[in-house]
């Protein structure tokens, strides 16, 4: 085995980041394929927490780091990330590298997403704020602006100008009053353009090349099964893909190299911002398995809306997928329940659904049918061996792998690396070996 997917199987903040910086070190390389400065992975070392949103977790563990085409980059936060982490001892220099095909966000972007997010009547995703969709509106759009054009000294004035008048005739057609001075941006991309310039390459040729040496590549994903654009909640998620197909469109990968997929999943299920989510709790109990798990987001720190696991979209996930191995983190957060829910079928309108619902209103009223699994009422935070785990949380694990008939491989029980279950002889410990 060599080159392997690590995907978000629900709704993102899985806890991708931790399982991709505890098997990283077995890989040379780390590549991002999707997303941008929306994602938020956190590492536990110790005292010390890294939050990685654009570099590709590797680079903590010393590794290449590739952002891909298929991201969506914001200069100004990808230069505050490397600073982070060069301030916090991390070589970054030398060891990231930007597609040349990656696409730009300028500050028009996040002023259309607020100008869509806040507009009476709109439908309100409870984006992150960054740009992001708009920015992938302008590539799909055909008149996106790419690191080859921010770095085309004699070209990219001219292309930035049009492009903000551009959104300036929209803006004022919208009656938004940003008051925002083209020229002053122009300046400030210019520099970022400078600044970013050594670390700017053909990525697509990097990453084949290196595989060709033999050199092993974690593809590092980003959001989640449920938040991709074509496959998940639509239009409740964010605007790229973040399934196994947009690791092959976002790095120039052919399925073929892609040696096995990794699903993350929480014990549970959470998601932030709007649209629907099934076996969401609320009220009390809502709240107590948020306090249990921390759950605020990394990148905004909105609360997570919290419930239960749910095996209709696992399956799904696992359809769009094909997962190879599953992760399940976080199964220390149910420690404190007498009895875990599990969702295992939905009905709509008194009918058992055999399919996903495409319609956010229909899986807005969609009812799942939930089976109590035992609670095991102990600690198991920090537990690092499968047989050291309460009776009831390995009937829990066996009893989701049998439904969904995928492996679990990897069980993490805290935020910490070591904090972690890896299976004897699962597909996830080949992986690794
Ligand atoms: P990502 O976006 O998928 O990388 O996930 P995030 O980093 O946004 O959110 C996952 C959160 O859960 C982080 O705060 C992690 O430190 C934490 N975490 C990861 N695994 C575990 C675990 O097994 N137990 C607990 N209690 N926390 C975990
Ligand atoms: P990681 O990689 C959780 C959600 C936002 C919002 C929707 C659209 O850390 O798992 P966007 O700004 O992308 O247009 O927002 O998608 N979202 C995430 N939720 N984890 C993420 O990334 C997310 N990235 C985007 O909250 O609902
Ligand atoms: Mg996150």
């Amino acid at each position: 085995m060599a080159n392997i997917a690590v995907l978000g199987a629900q709704w993102g903040d899985e806890g991708k980041g931790k399982i991709v910086d505890l098997i990283a070190d077995r890989f040379d390389v780390v590549a991002r394929s999707s997303g941008g400065h929306n994602a938020g992975h956190t590492v536990k070392v110790g005292d010390q927490k890294f939050i990685l949103s654009l570099i590709p977790t590797g680079i903590l563990r010393g590794k290449k780091g590739i952002i891909g085409n298929g991201l969506v980059v914001d200069p100004a936060a990808l230069l505050r990330e490397i600073k982070t982490l060069e301030g916090l001892g991390i070589t970054v220099k030398g060891n990231l590298f930007i597609s040349h095909r990656a696409h730009v966000i300028f500050p028009y972007h996040r002023m259309m997403e607020r100008a869509s997010e806040d507009t009476p009547g709109k439908v309100k995703i409870g984006t992150t704020s960054r740009g992001i969709g708009p920015c992938y509106e302008d590539k799909i759009g055909r008149r996106g602006i790419r690191f080859a054009e921010l770095l085309d000294t004699a070209g990219f004035p001219e292309r930035f100008r049009a492009a903000a008048e551009e959104k300036n005739i929209i803006a004022t057609a919208l009656n938004i009053h940003e008051p925002w001075d083209i020229e002053a941006i122009l300046k400030e991309y210019q520099d970022y353009a400078e600044q970013l310039r050594p670390y700017v390459t053909d990525t697509i040729y990097l990453v084949n090349q290196l595989i060709r040496q033999g050199e092993k590549v974690l593809f590092e994903g980003a959001q989640g099964t449920m938040l991709d654009i074509d496959h998940g909640t639509y239009p409740y998620l964010t605007s790229s893909n973040a399934t196994v197909g947009g690791v092959c469109t976002g790095l120039g990968v052919s399925p073929m190299l892609i040696d096995g997929v990794v699903g993350i999943a929480k014990a549970y299920a959470t998601r932030v911002g709007g649209g629907p989510f099934a076996t969401e709790l609320l009220g009390d109990a809502g709240n107590a398995l948020r306090n249990a798990g921390n759950e605020f987001g990394t990148v905004t720190g909105r609360p997570r809306r919290c419930g239960w696991f749910d095996l209709p979209l696992m399956n799904y996930a696992h359809n769009v997928n094909h997962l190879t191995t599953l992760v399940i983190t976080k199964l220390d957060v149910l420690d404190y329940l007498e009895t875990i829910p599990v969702c295992v079928a939905y009905k709509y309108k008194g009918e058992k659904l055999d399919f996903m619902p495409a319609l956010p209103e229909v899986y807005e009223a969609v009812v799942p049918v939930y089976e109590e699994r035992p609670g095991w009422h102990c600690s198991t935070a920090g537990i690092r061996e499968y047989d050291q785990l309460p009776q009831a949380a390995k009937d829990y694990i066996s009893y989701l792998e049998g439904q969904l008939e995928v492996e679990i491989g990897c069980i993490s029980t805290g935020p910490e690396r070591d904090e972690t279950i890896i299976r004897r002889g699962s597909k996830f410990a080949g992986f690794l070996a």
